[in-house]
């Protein structure tokens, strides 16, 4: 055991919510005042790529994302390790044949394929992969679900990216956070015609950050009540219905309206939070036009903490929609759009190295 270096490597996908988390119950375990539920994308494109190692040679804890060492002490990071290495230790302890894996300082190094914190939850992503990495190296027999009560404490929308297809968290009840999970909804294979267009209109940092802004919108927002209590049990109900019945047309309502009901909330923070620029409303009519001349929605927009619309469709739409959204804004300054596929992640995932 001295000086060798056990190490495992994963990676973990983006999600993009269609029922959208905003606000906690509780901040320091991440529980959250609404369930919602997230489609992952295919991780060709968008994904954290992870590798955590463990060695006596390590003198302490570290963290490094696209190169650059982070400080590791705040109280996510902290409640991550802490969880899997007591995990860890448990086996420890009934099997004594086990390396002692528990005791040795971490060496964390992830890297993303996409601009980090622009809105394009970086963060699920990045927590999602560090917590199956780790898992991974300490080999615990936990399930995606079992994981996913870890990584909420590292990003709430974290938990969602265990799993690829449809997901959905549920808020749970209980002070510990012990029911608060994400757990699948369908597989990708089930509606496997599922498109995201995903356009950047900024890769900048975010003016303000989930974490504080949903804290804000709770504290000050008089709609925020309504949209907990009411909206989205609502809307959770429906897009699992549509998900399972593959009803693109309350998919697609349900979406605009749920990324409408959040940044509602936002305006109605004080003082108030503006995530969409002039771009991103320019997005939202194209959607809409398409909708007018197809008849029908097909096509449903939906934006985070951020500008960047991401455009959900199917695949027989996409020239209507891609090919539409493409020529009307493609010109437009700074943007970029691409296709993403919708797939089951879990099967991409890749043991230890
Ligand atoms: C708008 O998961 O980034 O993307 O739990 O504080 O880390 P923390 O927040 P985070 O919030 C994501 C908010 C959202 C909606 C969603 O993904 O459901």
């Amino acid at each position: 055991m001295p000086d060798t270096i056990y190490q495992s490597s994963t990676t973990a996908p983006v999600n993009i919510a269609v029922v959208k988390y905003w606000g906690k119950r509780d901040p320091k375990l991440n529980l959250p005042t609404n369930s919602s539920i997230s489609v992952t994308l295919s991780q060709a494109d968008l994904r954290t790529h992870t590798t955590a190692a463990c060695s006596s040679k390590f003198t302490e804890d570290t963290l490094e994302i696209n190169s650059k060492l982070q400080d590791v002490s705040g109280v996510r990071t902290q409640a991550c390790f802490r969880e899997l290495r007591s995990l860890r230790s448990a086996l420890e302890s009934a099997d004594s044949s086990l390396l002692k894996l528990s005791t040795l300082p971490l060496r964390i190094v992830s890297e993303n394929n996409f601009p980090t914190a622009a809105g394009l939850a970086s963060s699920a992503a990045g927590f999602a992969a560090l917590v199956r990495a780790i898992a991974n190296l300490y080999e615990l027999p936990a399930s995606p679900t079992e994981l996913s009560r870890i990584a909420r404490q590292g990003s709430g929308s974290a938990c969602r990216s265990l799993f690829g297809g449809y997901v959905a968290w549920q808020m749970g009840e209980k002070d510990d956070g012990s029911d608060s999970v994400a757990v699948e909804v369908a597989p990708a294979s089930h509606w496997p015609t599922m498109r995201a267009l995903v356009l950047v209109a900024s890769a900048a940092q975010k003016d303000v950050s989930s974490t504080s802004g949903m804290q804000t919108t709770v504290a000050t927002s008089g709609l925020f009540p309504h949209r907990a209590k009411v909206v989205v049990p609502a809307a959770m109900a429906k897009m699992e219905r549509a998900i399972l019945e593959k009803d693109f047309a309350t998919f697609a309502d349900v979406t605009m309206r749920e990324s409408n009901s959040f940044h509602s909330v936002c305006s109605d923070t004080q003082p108030p939070i503006f995530y969409l620029n002039s771009t991103s409303h320019a997005a939202i009519r194209v959607v809409e036009g398409i909708n007018k001349v197809a008849g029908k929605a097909i096509a449903a927009y939906t934006f985070d903490a951020g500008p960047n619309a991401v455009i959900y469709f199917e695949e027989e739409n996409k020239d209507s929609v891609a090919g539409t959204v493409q020529a009307l804004l493609g010109g437009l300054d700074g943007w970029k759009g691409k296709t993403f596929e919708t797939q089951d992640t879990t099967k991409l995932d890749q043991k230890a190295v």
